[in-house]
């Protein structure tokens, strides 16, 4: 009889809320979104490919401009030979410089290649000397995805017929975690479905015996589904849990103001890296004069252009501008990319010069860029952490030898790292 006095009605409530709770918690929570989010043809990893959902558009843009006039994604055999399948016929440096100049390769006896050639008729594939490795490589992201798409339609069929065998074969990935979660929360409610069946059958039952006075008042008495929220502990739990889900997300969003990571504004003119740091190989310093000096990298007067564009494509309306800025005697308005606060001493000669890190280390691939992008946040997390990781280059350098022996007296073989020259000193980066 007292299985179901009111404490034990209250937990139940109670259990229900809290069940309820969890699972709204779990579908909102941004890690689970981050486990639902990746499209099904990114589960198919290649090593070396970058399979996110823009390089694959990216990349079919490519192929429907480039390629899909030879080629099919499939087995079929257009002009030249269907793609599927070709990532794991060929290796991936074969395939860059296959796509880049198919000629270049056969003609310098690859036997694949030349095979390859006899085999289609000597028909000639198009060279794509424009196209640089990150262009291929998306191209092929987007021929695996293709394949990935193929096989999941080719596996759901299959699916069907065996009774789920090859679905499951194919591995536990994100969508099967969706099915298991939604069926964990379906029989959740099923079990919530039949305990509040049984409470009510059994009060009804009760209600109908000959019960002392005490009793049947607690079986009369209605279930009360607001109590919960009256207890004073559970509100309680509830309250900090969301606060702290609350701090987490605003801590984050703080995190990012004033990081520009990935900011890329358009400029007056058309300058590319692509073509003069990536086609042209010119070397950053040619015009990036301060690199190895001083603090600042520069950035190079119209006077620096004017080598080369007193000749090359004087007729360029881009090319013009840079006439039209000489004329005026005004500097090209270029729009500052990098900006670190002013209370920050950042020096590119004490990076490049004496610590020998590469430009690509901290602006990324600027040879392969149209348009230059910052790719690092500049943020002092990001000094610090490299300041902690990044061992000195003191051999040869007579200025460390007495610092590299002081090291090596107190540290042993421990590597002298940036942090043990005072890397991490607030005075250095700070005025
Ligand atoms: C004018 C037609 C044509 C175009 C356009 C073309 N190809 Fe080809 N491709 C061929 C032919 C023909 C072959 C077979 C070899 C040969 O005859 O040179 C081939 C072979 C290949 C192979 C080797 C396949 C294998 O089985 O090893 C790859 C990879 C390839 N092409 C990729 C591309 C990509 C990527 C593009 C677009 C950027 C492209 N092709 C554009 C005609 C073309
Ligand atoms: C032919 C001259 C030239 C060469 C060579 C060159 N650059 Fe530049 N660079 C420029 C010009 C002009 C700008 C300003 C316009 C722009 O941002 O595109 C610039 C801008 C930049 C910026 C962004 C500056 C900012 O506003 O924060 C970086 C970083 C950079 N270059 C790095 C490099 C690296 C690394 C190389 C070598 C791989 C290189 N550059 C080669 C001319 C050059
Ligand atoms: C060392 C030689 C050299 C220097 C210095 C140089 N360029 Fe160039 N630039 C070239 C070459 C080569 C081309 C490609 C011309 C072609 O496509 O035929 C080119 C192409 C261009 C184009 C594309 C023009 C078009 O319409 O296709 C622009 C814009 C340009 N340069 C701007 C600049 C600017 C701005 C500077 C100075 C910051 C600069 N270049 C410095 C060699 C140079
Ligand atoms: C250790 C990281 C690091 C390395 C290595 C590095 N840079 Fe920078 N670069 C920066 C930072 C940080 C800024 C922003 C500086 C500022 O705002 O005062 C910057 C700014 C620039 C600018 C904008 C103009 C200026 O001087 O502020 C150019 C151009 C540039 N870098 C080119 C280069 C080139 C070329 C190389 C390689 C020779 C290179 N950088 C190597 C971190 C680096
Ligand atoms: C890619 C790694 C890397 C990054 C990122 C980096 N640094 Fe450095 N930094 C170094 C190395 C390596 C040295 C040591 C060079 C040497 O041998 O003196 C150094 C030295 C310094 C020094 C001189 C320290 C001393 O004790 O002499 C200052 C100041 C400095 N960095 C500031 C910065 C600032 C500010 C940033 C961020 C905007 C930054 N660094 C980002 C690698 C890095
Ligand atoms: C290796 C270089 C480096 C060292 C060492 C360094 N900082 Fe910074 N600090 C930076 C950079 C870069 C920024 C700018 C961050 C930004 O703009 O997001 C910064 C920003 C700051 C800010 C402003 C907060 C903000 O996000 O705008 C404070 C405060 C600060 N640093 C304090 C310190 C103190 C205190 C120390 C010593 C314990 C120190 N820093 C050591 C590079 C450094």
């Amino acid at each position: 009889m007292r299985l179901l006095n009111k404490p034990n009605r209250l937990m139940l409530t109670r259990i229900c809320y809290a069940s309820i709770f969890l699972i709204v918690m779990l579908f909102s929570s941004p890690a689970w979104a981050q486990e639902v989010a990746p499209q099904d043809n990114a589960t198919q990893e290649v090593p070396g490919l970058d399979m996110s959902e823009a390089t694959i558009a990216k990349g079919k843009e490519l192929f429907v401009g480039r390629c899909q006039s030879c080629h099919a994604v499939t087995d079929e055999v257009v002009i030249g030979p269907g793609l599927k399948g070709v990532l794991e016929r060929r290796e991936l440096p074969w395939l860059l410089k296959w796509i880049r100049n198919s000629q270049a390769l056969i003609q310098s006896g690859d036997p694949t290649a030349v095979q390859l050639y006899n085999e289609y008729n000597q028909t000639q594939m198009t060279s794509f000397l424009d196209l640089s490795d990150d262009d291929i490589k998306a191209i092929l992201a987007y021929v695996k995805s293709a394949e990935n798409q193929q096989q999941e339609a080719a596996a759901d069929g299959a699916a069907q017929a065996e009774g789920g065998e090859a679905a499951q074969a194919s591995g536990l990935n994100s969508s099967y975690l969706t099915a298991i979660l939604v069926g964990l929360v379906i029989v959740l409610v099923l079990v919530l479905a039949v305990l509040l069946l049984i409470v009510s059958l059994l009060t009804r039952f009760l209600k109908n015996q000959d019960l002392p006075e005490e009793d049947l008042e607690v079986v009369n008495e209605k279930i009360d589904l607001t109590a919960p929220f009256r207890s004073k502990a559970f509100l309680t739990v509830v309250g900090v849990f969301f606060l702290l889900v609350v701090a987490k997300a605003g801590i984050d969003s703080l995190m990012d103001v004033g990081v520009q990571t990935g900011y890329a504004p358009t400029q007056p003119i058309a300058f590319s890296h692509k073509l003069h740091a990536g086609k042209y190989q010119i070397d950053c310093q040619y015009c990036h004069t301060g690199v190895r000096k001083g603090k600042s990298a520069n950035i190079p007067s119209a006077n620096i252009c004017m080598n080369c564009h007193g000749e090359i494509k004087r007729g360029s309306p881009e090319i013009q501008k840079i006439y039209a800025a000489i004329e005026k005697n005004e500097p090209i308005k270029w729009v500052r990319v990098h900006n670190l606060q002013d209370f920050v001493y950042f020096n590119h000669a004490q990076h490049v010069q004496v610590g020998q890190i590469e430009c690509q280390h901290c602006h990324g691939e600027i040879e392969k860029m149209e348009v230059v992008q910052q790719r690092s946040p500049l943020t002092m997390g990001w000094c610090i952490d490299c300041h902690r990781k990044t061992v000195v280059k003191a051999e040869g350098n007579d200025y460390y030898d007495r610092l590299l022996q002081f090291h090596k007296a107190n540290a042993g073989k421990k590597p002298m790292t940036v942090e043990d020259i005072g890397g991490l000193e607030c005075s250095k980066c700070h005025y």
